[in-house]
C-alpha cells in the first residue's frame, strides 16, 4: 500500500483500487474499506475485531502505547480526582460538563427514578440466595422493559426527546438499586429504599450496608472511593461489551434489551469478570502457599489454560492508566492498620515479578485496571461475587453514550461477513441410506 494525502491504495493482479483514508482526531486513521466487496468482491479477515472499527465515536479516547484514556477529551486523571460519576455520566452522555441547572435536573431525574416497581421487587423473593449478582443483574435490566415502556411507542421508535432522558435517568439509577437489593437478598436481610436526600454513591452505599438494627454511617472517604470507581469504568470506546451493546441496539431493540447484552458481555472473565477473578487468584495464592516464580511459570506454560487474571489488554501495550489511578489509591488506603489487605501485597509482588519477566515484556502485558479494582471494592465491604456488578453500574453511562451516539447518527445494523471454510455443495440423504457412501 502506498500512503498518500487522503487514499491509499490496494493492489491485487493488475488492479488497483483506491481506499479512501478517514482522518481522525490526535493522529487517528483508518482505511475506508466499506466497499470494498462490491468493488473487489474481497472482504476483510480480522478475527477478534482487532483491527477493525466499525464506527466514528467522539465520546472516550484510548491511546494504548502511552497508556492515555480521556472522556469527551478529558483525562481520565482529572475526572476521577475532580469530578463525580454523575457529573462524569452525564459528560459521556450529553457531550459535556452539566451547567449548574443541568446538574441540578439531571440529579433530580435520578432520584425521581430510583425506584424499582414493587411488582419487580417480588421477583426477587424467588431467585435462589446464591444466584450470581450478574444473572441477576441482566435479567432484572431486560425485566425493565416490561415494566417501563416510556421511552419507545409500540413500534420502539423514541417518543421525543425527554422520555429518553428520563430512561437514560432511570436506567442509571435503578441499576444501583437492583444491586443493592440482590446483595440484600444474598444477606437475607430487608431491602433498604433509595433516599432522595442522599447523593448517587452514598445512596449506594446505605443501600447495601444499612439495616434496621444498625443504621449505616456513610463514610466519606467511602462515597470519595466510590466515586473513583465508577469514574474510572465508566467508559472504554469499542470494547467487547460496549460493541455487544451497539450490535444488538443496531437492530433497534429497545435500550434495556441493549444494556443487558452489554452486562452478559461484561461478565466474562476476559473482560469485566477479570475483577472477580483476580481476587480468586489472589486467594488462592495465599491459601495454596503458591510462590510467585511457580504462579508466573503456571501462566506462561502453552499447556495450561491458566492466564494472570487482571493482566493484558488488547489497546494497552502499556500500563492501564486506571490501573495507575487504583494502584496509588490502594497504597494509601490498603496499608493503614485499619484496611490493611495481605492480598496488596501479594498484588504488588506479582506486579513487580511481572515486570521484570521477559515473557510479559515481550507481550506488553501489564496490570489492567481490573488487577486492583477489587481490593478496593473489598475495602469497601463488597463480596467478590458483586465486584463485575459494580464495574456494570460504573459502565451504564458509557453503554448509554455510545448507543445514544450510535443512534443519533445514520448507522447501519450491524453484520460482519464471514470467510466460509465449510463444505461444498452437498445433498441431503435419508436416514436410512446414511453410511452407506
Ligand atoms: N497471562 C498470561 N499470558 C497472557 C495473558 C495473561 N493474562 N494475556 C495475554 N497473554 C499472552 C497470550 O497467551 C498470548 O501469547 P502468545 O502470543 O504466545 O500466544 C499473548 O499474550 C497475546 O494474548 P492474546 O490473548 O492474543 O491477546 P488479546 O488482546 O486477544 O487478549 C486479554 C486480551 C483477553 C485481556 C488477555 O490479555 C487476557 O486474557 N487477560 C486476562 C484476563 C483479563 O484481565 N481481562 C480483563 C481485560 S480489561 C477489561 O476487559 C476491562
Amino acid at each position: 500500500m502506498n500512503e498518500n494525502e487522503d487514499s491509499v491504495e490496494l493492489r491485487y493482479k493488475d488492479h488497483v483500487k483506491q481506499l479512501k483514508i478517514i482522518q481522525g482526531t490526535d493522529g487517528n486513521k483508518a482505511v475506508d474499506i466499506s466497499n470494498l466487496k462490491q468493488e473487489t468482491g474481497f472482504i476483510t479477515y480480522d478475527p477478534g475485531y482487532q483491527n477493525t472499527s466499525a464506527y466514528k465515536s467522539g465520546i472516550s479516547f484510548v491511546d494504548g502505547e502511552k497508556g492515555i484514556l480521556r472522556y469527551r477529551g478529558i483525562p481520565i486523571e482529572e475526572l476521577a480526582t475532580k469530578s463525580t460519576f454523575v457529573e462524569t455520566a452525564y459528560l459521556l452522555i450529553y457531550g459535556n460538563l452539566p451547567e449548574k441547572k443541568e446538574l441540578h435536573t439531571f440529579s433530580r431525574h435520578l432520584n425521581e427514578y430510583s425506584l424499582l416497581h414493587e411488582d419487580m421487587v417480588h421477583f426477587f423473593h424467588n431467585i435462589p440466595q446464591h444466584a450470581h449478582p450478574m444473572a441477576t443483574l441482566s435479567m432484572m435490566v431486560n425485566g425493565l422493559s416490561i415494566f417501563y415502556k416510556d421511552a419507545f411507542d409500540l413500534e420502539g421508535e423514541f417518543t421525543g426527546k425527554e422520555p429518553l432522558d428520563i430512561t437514560i435517568a432511570r436506567l442509571i439509577s435503578i441499576i444501583r438499586t437492583i444491586a443493592a437489593f440482590s446483595y440484600k437478598k444474598y444477606k437475607g436481610e430487608p431491602f433498604v429504599y433509595p433516599r432522595p436526600d442522599l447523593k448517587y454513591c452514598a445512596n449506594f452505599l446505605n443501600m447495601m450496608f444499612s439495616n434496621p438494627v444498625n443504621p449505616y454511617e456513610i463514610a466519606d472517604e467511602d462515597v470519595k472511593l466510590l466515586n473513583i470507581l465508577l469514574t474510572v469504568h465508566a467508559d472504554h470506546e469499542q470494547n467487547c461489551s460496549t460493541s455487544t451493546v451497539k450490535l444488538v441496539g443496531s437492530s433497534r431493540v429497545n435500550l434495556y434489551a441493549s444494556i443487558c447484552s452489554g452486562i452478559c458481555a461484561l461478565w466474562g472473565p476476559l473482560h469485566g469478570g477479570a475483577n472477580q477473578k483476580v481476587i480468586e487468584m489472589l486467594y488462592n495464592i495465599k491459601r495454596d502457599n503458591l510462590t510467585i516464580k511457580d504462579v508466573l511459570e503456571k501462566a506462561k506454560r502453552k499447556s495450561e489454560p491458566y492466564r494472570l487474571m487482571g493482566v493484558g489488554h488488547r489497546v494497552y501495550k502499556t500500563f492501564d492508566p486506571r490501573a495507575k489511578i487504583l494502584k496509588d489509591i490502594c497504597a494509601t488506603r490498603l496499608t493503614n492498620d485499619r484496611r490493611l489487605d495481605p492480598y496488596f501485597e501479594i498484588a504488588l509482588e506479582l506486579e513487580h515479578s511481572i515486570l521484570k519477566d521477559d515473557y510479559f515484556i515481550e507481550r506488553n502485558l501489564y496490570p489492567n485496571v481490573d488487577f486492583y479494582s477489587g481490593l478496593l471494592y473489598r475495602s469497601l465491604g463488597i463480596p467478590t461475587n458483586m465486584f463485575t456488578v459494580m464495574f456494570a453500574i460504573g459502565r451504564i453511562p458509557g453503554w448509554i453514550a455510545q448507543w445514544k451516539e450510535m443512534r443519533d447518527s445514520t448507522s447501519k445494523i450491524g453484520r460482519p461477513r464471514q470467510v466460509y471454510v465449510g463444505n461444498n455443495l452437498d445433498h441431503y440423504v435419508p436416514l436410512d441410506l446414511r453410511g452407506q457412501k
